[in-house]
């Protein structure tokens, strides 16, 4: 059975999260063996799996297609899925509407981004029983809009806004809530004052989970390397390194070799090269 809301909720105070991302079957089925506690299928696929500049292009069809295949793959790690920029800001029905079809996709949960603004409708969407991640500090839907890729909550001010959000999304009934990239003594401070766990992003270590893009974590998205994303491997390299064997190999006749092609029995063969003869 894969982790619920409640298993997610009670991990609190006692046992770190552990949330990637992830976009296809494959993928998926190796991190849910990792024994991952929460697949994200996160918008930032529409950069890492289809090269887009950032996030606001994707669309809901994309991210249901990643949704299916994802959900597909898994089967103990929980499955939140990204709403896309434009998906739920333009009225609350549209926010439900697309909530369920996520959900439809394979979803257990939805993550949608911004703060206080967005109270009423995650509220619109926890009422008709899907639960809800928040997203607040950097948001990469909008912020990229306005000031480009910043570390948030660096001043008083900022980080007072930042405090409500958070207050005011638990209050509206997400289940839990992302900080990205905000300042560590921020993030602890909204980690001690909510019960339910903060997910961090380049938010220090005291937040009750982190979360980081799979594409980082295995070296494979070389056009933005993010200085919190720690590259457990550089699979770029890698895979680079064996398709020029590959392709060496075809090149000289090294490959296929004998191990790799299939025979006719030697009579049957005989007596094809007889008949053409
Ligand atoms: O889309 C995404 O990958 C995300 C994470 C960065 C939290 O929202």
């Amino acid at each position: 059975m894969p982790r619920s809301v409640r298993d997610i909720l009670s991990m609190k105070g006692s046992k770190k999260i552990t949330v990637i991302t992830a976009y296809d079957f494959t993928m998926s089925q190796l991190c849910d063996r990792a024994g991952i506690d929460v697949l994200l299928v996160g918008d930032s696929g529409g950069m890492v799996m289809l090269g887009y500049e950032n996030t606001i292009p994707v669309t809901m069809e994309q991210m249901c297609f990643f949704t299916e295949a994802v959900s597909r793959g898994r089967q103990n790690a929980m499955l939140v899925a990204d709403m896309p920029f434009m998906s739920y800001q333009a009225s609350r029905s549209q926010a439900i509407e697309n909530a369920g079809r996520l959900v439809k996709a394979g979803a257990d949960a939805v993550k949608l981004e911004g703060g206080i603004e967005m109270r009423d409708t995650v509220r619109a969407i926890v009422d008709i029983g899907i639960p809800v991640m928040g997203h607040i500090g950097f948001q990469p839907q909008t912020t990229t809009l306005q000031e480009g890729y910043k570390i948030q909550a660096k001043t008083k001010d900022a980080a007072i806004s930042l405090v409500e959000s958070a207050k005011a999304l638990e209050e509206a009934g997400a289940f839990s809530i992302a900080l990205e990239m905000v300042t560590r003594e921020v993030s602890k401070m909204i980690t001690d004052a909510l019960k339910i766990p903060t997910i961090g992003i380049g938010s220090g270590p005291d937040c009750d989970g982190q979360v980081l893009v799979l594409h980082d974590v295995l070296g494979l998205y070389e056009k933005i390397k993010p200085k919190f994303a720690k590259r457990y491997l550089e699979l770029a390299t890698d895979i680079v390194k064996a398709l020029t064997a590959y392709r060496t190999d075809v090149t000289s006749g090294k490959f296929p070799s004998p191990e790799h092609s299939f025979s006719m029995e030697k009579s049957e063969l005989e007596r094809l090269k007889k008949e053409l003869a």
